[in-house]
């Protein structure tokens, strides 16, 4: 990070914690219809337009680590499978056989020179090209080499696989913008995978994605923990085009350290500074990660059925060397789960509001911005036309996005 948007940060943060109202001009945000949360009509836009549109983070390269390693993925719904090439690519494809629709892969994961189908034996290579099938001759006219296995839009920053159903979305780095660049500072080249978990939870997606975009309610839950050295009236928020933000929180206490990383390997080159506070990402639409110099956790959340999702929890670090694992990540991961533990308690009761006649929308207040800006950028990607007029979100943050395309600093007005 330069010095100059280090310092613009570090300004906002004392402005925010003396300020005694949200800036002037900041606009009155309308309530989040509760019809967004359960209405399958609204759920089927979201799915056309936003997760079967949107770049998500799908694996890290060490889960496939070898030429022929595979992997099942199916967050999307979609059944897919990620395969190192021969060539050391990493490409995903549809778990589809060219032929009649059998899964061409059907353990969770495994390794292979190639993928053959089961039910009738078409055979494709690490490059989905179909290469073998039985009884060619009873086949009129067919092109094999138009039978290839359907390829999924995969691309990378540095170890770190994102896919996008869509096959004409702009590439990866253009879509995440400032975003892209912040996990980039994090040189994502050079990190390892260290776990994954996934725990399912029965909300709505956006209900727990929401309470992982501010810090309005540390007090409340995270009392015994995150708001012990966390700051969350000094947050300093960047909301950026396309959904994108971020939220840097500052400690209470200067020089304070998370005793989950002391010790561990810091990845090189990353800018000390970001060991000094609490910087999380959203990657539009469901990419949250809080960076640090030890490594970081990228919190995936995934769309089940319109009231139950799933999140997933991607951890990665520099390298430790050969030897095992430092003792002091079992602390970091514990330490870690506790605190999701506290988010996930009224994540099922909210659930139950929406669906009631209890709740009509939510109000959110200034701090709480990063939530507004999700949705309003949702109805930006399904065009508002097509939702009715009760669930829209209409917009409002305009000049309170900074429209600087790089990892700007956030502006103490609007840009
Ligand atoms: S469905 Fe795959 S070979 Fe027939
Ligand atoms: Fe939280």
């Amino acid at each position: 990070m330069n010095p100059a948007e280090v310092q613009a940060i570090l300004d906002r943060h004392a402005y925010e914690a003396a300020r005694s109202n949200p800036p002037e001009g900041f606009p009155k945000l309308p309530d989040i219809p509760r019809e967004r949360y359960v209405d399958p009509a609204f759920a089927e836009l979201e799915k056309k337009h936003l997760w079967h549109k949107s770049w998500v983070y799908a694996i890290h390269g060490d889960e496939v680590p070898k030429p022929g390693s595979y992997l099942q993925w199916t967050r999307l719904g979609e059944p897919l499978f990620f395969i190192r090439g021969e060539d050391g690519k990493v490409r995903c494809f549809y778990n589809v056989c060219r032929h009649r629709g059998a899964p061409v892969v059907t353990e969770e994961s495994g390794e292979s020179r190639g993928v053959t189908c089961k039910y009738h034996g078409w055979t494709y290579n690490t490059r989905g090209e179909l290469v073998n099938l039985r009884d060619r001759r009873d086949f009129v006219g067919l092109d094999m080499s138009c039978r290839s296995l359907n390829e999924v839009r995969c691309e990378s920053l540095g170890n770190l696989y994102f896919i996008n159903l869509d096959p004409d979305a702009p590439p990866l780095r253009e879509a995440m913008g400032p975003a892209g660049d912040a996990i980039m500072e994090m040189k994502p080249e050079t990190l390892i995978f260290v776990e994954k978990t996934a725990i399912k939870v029965a909300c709505n997606v956006k209900i727990l994605l929401d309470a992982f975009l501010e810090v309005y309610h540390l007090k409340s839950i995270h009392q015994n923990t995150v708001d012990r050295f966390l700051d969350h009236r000094g947050s300093a928020i960047a909301l950026w085009p396309h959904g994108h933000s971020r939220m840097v929180t500052p400690f209470k206490k200067e020089g304070w350290k998370d005793p989950g990383v002391r010790g561990l390997p810091e990845i090189e080159g990353v800018d000390p500074y970001i060991g000094t506070t609490n910087m999380s990402i959203l990657a539009y639409p469901n990419l949250v990660t809080p960076l640090a110099p030890q490594g970081m956790p990228f919190l995936c959340f995934w769309p089940e059925t319109i009231d139950t999702m799933v999140i997933e929890v991607h951890w990665f670090s520099p390298s430790w060397g050969d030897g095992p694992r430092p003792e002091v990540w079992d602390m970091r991961l514990s330490n870690f789960l506790a605190i999701l533990d506290e988010d996930l308690q009224f994540a099922d009761h909210i659930q139950k509001s929406v669906e009631s006649n209890g709740v009509k929308g939510f109000p959110l207040n200034y701090q709480e911005r990063r939530i507004y800006h999700w949705h309003e950028e949702l109805d930006r990607r399904i065009g508002a036309q097509n939702i009715r007029p009760e669930m829209r979100v209409p917009e409002v943050l305009g000049e309170w996005v900074d429209a600087r395309s790089s990892a700007a600093a956030p502006a103490l007005v609007p840009a």
